[in-house]
């Protein structure tokens, strides 16, 4: 295996197979608008997601589940008209793919058509197996999305490790390589232990992306909201925070109202 990094122009879902193949690691970053995603662009992430958390970080709902298919291809829009390298993945929202296989692809193709992504995202494994298959079958390039699954909080009950068991491990397992089978091009693991991720990596040839998974995978996401330090409350043990922009930020807006108060913005020279 080398460890030479090849430069992607481009990055497509071939270059993550071969990225894997190379052993070279896979950067993957959520974004949700144009100004963000142009940063996240230009700094060579090979990945954009434009997540359904969105529904939390960009308009305060406790769950994903409630953001709506118009509005992902509202985020994804923006994002697409920013991006010149990354590839784009759109998570299909909740309620619009799981109950039958015709009403996913035709969420899939909105997505695709109306926002010009490059790639959607699905939640879970056996269960959605024959939508997943239909969207495959229209040449949609679908990413899997197994353990710590969001869309499934109400059933989980916590948003604690997943697949700690046995069973639920096994399944795991099972779950990743049905979807490789079928032809997804890559899988993002949230929250499980990192020796089952590991384990679940070294069983498929796709990409498996890691959030809350440790360090024996073939790549890392995390929401750019938590990156940046601009969320304070959510604090999980994986997350490494680069910045913090919400005191950052806070204290940027608080001089600026005092200069505003004091007359002191705007100058002589910042004026016509
Ligand atoms: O919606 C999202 O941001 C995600 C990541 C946490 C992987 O699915």
């Amino acid at each position: 295996m080398s460890t030479a990094k090849k430069e992607y122009k481009r990055v497509t879902v071939k270059s993550l197979v071969d990225m894997k193949k190379n052993g070279e690691k896979i950067s993957m970053l959520t974004a949700y608008d144009y100004s963000m995603a142009k940063i996240v662009d230009a700094a060579n992430v090979d990945v954009i997601l434009v997540g359904d958390s969105a529904s939390n970080v960009m308009a305060g709902h406790e769950t994903t589940l409630p953001i709506t298919l118009d509005q992902m291809i509202y985020h994804a829009s923006s994002v697409i008209r920013a991006v010149n390298r990354a590839l784009v993945v759109v998570d299909i929202p909740f309620g619009s793919y799981q109950s039958d296989p015709k009403e996913a692809l035709r969420s899939a193709i909105r997505i695709m058509k109306e926002s010009g992504a490059h790639a959607v995202k699905v939640e879970g494994g056996q269960e959605i197996k024959e939508s997943v298959k239909r969207i495959l079958n229209a040449g949609i390039p679908v990413m899997g999305h197994l353990g710590l699954t969001p869309q499934s909080i109400y059933k989980f009950g916590t948003y604690t490790v997943r697949a700690k068991e046995e069973e639920e491990a096994h399944k795991l397992i099972e779950d990743a390589k049905l979807l490789e089978k079928m032809g997804c091009f890559a899988i993002v693991l949230e929250k499980i232990p990192a020796k089952l991720a590991k384990e679940v990596a070294e069983s498929v040839s796709i990409p498996i992306i890691g959030i809350g998974a440790g360090n024996g995978v073939d790549g890392q996401v995390l929401v750019i909201h938590d990156l940046l330090g601009i969320t304070q409350e959510f604090n999980p043990r994986f997350l490494r925070r680069y910045l913090n922009l919400y005191e950052e930020m806070g204290n940027a807006i608080s001089k600026y109202v005092d200069d505003v108060k004091t007359r002191d913005f705007p100058s002589d020279e910042e004026q016509y």
